[in-house]
């Protein structure tokens, strides 16, 4: 095992320079990168190379780090078949984490990332190798609104459904979904100041967190906790059930929170926990004894893993739900020094064949921002009373409890490394 931490900038630009970049080209401040970028001719590099570059740099911060930036234009030539493909799976094999960078085309992510999720997703030797591995993303577009935050989402679920697990950048930026730049003109990303710092803030983080993974030698049982948000007549409750037997089964202390039965206000969107911090401890104005988040908050800042549970139906009757007011009410948990981070968050949906509530995306994009570490939704399908894949929905919950024990066991109480040098609560 190679002892640095190894992350990889993937670039999805169509007009990327085909310069070769050593790490001495970012690994330095951002004066000097900005320097870097001035001294070679105005429009050599692509947006999506200059937003590598301060990711990278952020990377570098956390030291003993080797980066490398790949241009999948050097990979991919039009309708060619791809070259040199065997180098690309090496470095992807190598890496501990990759981020890639793309550029925003109609909303969504360019044709060389596909065909780069493509290759992945064509060899089963290569989807097991990265079953675990890190991914954060970075978009530029050349409007403000130009869609940097759907083209992020869409590439962060692709690469999710590979086996990666997401990340966002961290909280010393605003601990939203990663780095989104705003640019047109080839080579001018830099003068995007807060981008720029969004996307070092996100080399940083995955830095930060494949530097913990390397280091973690914490053997425990996973704490899991089921949150049923969503439900229907008890089908969600029924069918966790024999999952988390048989996780318990394999080491894991789990348990099932029928959410949907608590008091659970919604957020009132006063200025308290935004604003009003005594030391580290953000307050909330609803104090309400029989509300959920008066009594039991702690015990949800327990969990090393957190399995949001929603029945997805056609119809909505019968249904209940307190999934918005829940996760409204995780601000505080939030604004409290991030208490979820580190946590692993899955969604668990029971999709009803029909519905198109999409609340697996829904689930990974409200929480993402609370400093967690996403692992791929699971879905099972519902058609006519019967259950799809159940046989399927085991087997992921047995892969996901396998790759957490390998891989992270423990993280999650490694929260203090992971916040203590660099928090600083930011915006409202
Ligand atoms: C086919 C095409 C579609 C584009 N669609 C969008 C878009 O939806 N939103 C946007 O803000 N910019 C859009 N752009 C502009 C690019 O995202 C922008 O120029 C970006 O800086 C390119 O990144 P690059 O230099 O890494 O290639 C589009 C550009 C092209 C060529």
């Amino acid at each position: 095992m190679h002892a640095m931490t190894t992350i990889t900038g993937i670039s999805g630009s169509l007009r990327s320079s085909g310069y070769k970049f050593s790490s001495d080209d970012y690994s330095h401040s951002q004066l000097q990168i900005s320097k870097f970028i001035k001294q070679n001719p105005k429009g050599l590099f692509a947006n999506s190379e200059i937003s590598l570059m301060a990711a990278l740099m952020g990377s570098h911060q956390k030291g003993d780090v080797t980066t490398k930036i790949v241009n999948l234009r050097d990979y991919f030539k039009g309708s060619k078949p791809p070259k040199k493909i065997n180098k690309l799976k090496n470095i992807i094999n190598y890496s501990d984490g990759i981020i890639i960078s793309t550029p925003v085309y109609f909303g969504d992510y360019s044709s060389l990332i596909r065909k780069f999720i493509e290759l992945i997703r064509s060899d089963s030797k290569l989807l097991s190798t990265i079953k675990g591995k890190m991914v954060c993303i970075l978009t530029c577009g050349a409007k403000r609104n130009g869609g940097q935050e759907t083209a992020l989402i869409y590439t962060l679920i692709d690469m999710l459904n590979l086996g990666f697990i997401g990340l966002g950048n961290g909280p010393d930026s605003t601990a939203q979904y990663g780095g989104t730049v705003i640019a047109g003109q080839k080579g001018t990303a830099f003068e995007d100041d807060l981008g720029m710092k969004i996307c070092i803030s996100t080399g940083r983080h995955i830095a930060k967190v494949a530097k913990l993974k390397r280091l973690n030698n914490i053997e425990l049982k996973p704490v899991i906790h089921f949150w049923i948000l969503q439900e229907k007549k008890r089908l969600a409750s029924d069918l966790v059930m024999p999952i988390l037997n048989r996780m318990n089964k394999k080491g894991a202390k789990t348990s099932i929170y029928p959410l949907y039965q608590e008091k659970i206000a919604a957020c009132l969107a006063c200025d308290i926990c935004p604003t009003k911090t005594d030391g580290n401890k953000s307050h909330c104005k609803i104090n309400l004894k029989t509300d959920y988040f008066f009594n039991k908050k702690q015990e949800m800042i327990k969990a090393d893993i957190i399995i949001p549970t929603l029945v997805s139906s056609v119809k909505n009757k019968d249904v209940i739900s307190v999934y918005k007011e829940f996760i409204e009410r995780t601000r505080k948990i939030r604004r409290n020094n991030y208490q979820f981070t580190m946590k692993w968050i899955v969604p668990f949906i029971l999709l009803e064949v029909g519905s198109q509530e999409h609340l697996d995306f829904r689930m990974i994009t409200s929480l993402i921002r609370h400093n967690t570490m996403i692992y791929k939704p699971i879905i099972l399908y519902l058609h006519k009373g019967k259950l799809l894949n159940l046989y399927e929905v085991h087997k992921e919950f047995h892969t996901m409890l396998t790759i957490y024990h390998t891989s992270f066991s423990g993280i999650s109480k490694q929260k203090d490394q992971c916040l203590s040098d660099y928090y600083i609560p930011f915006g409202y």
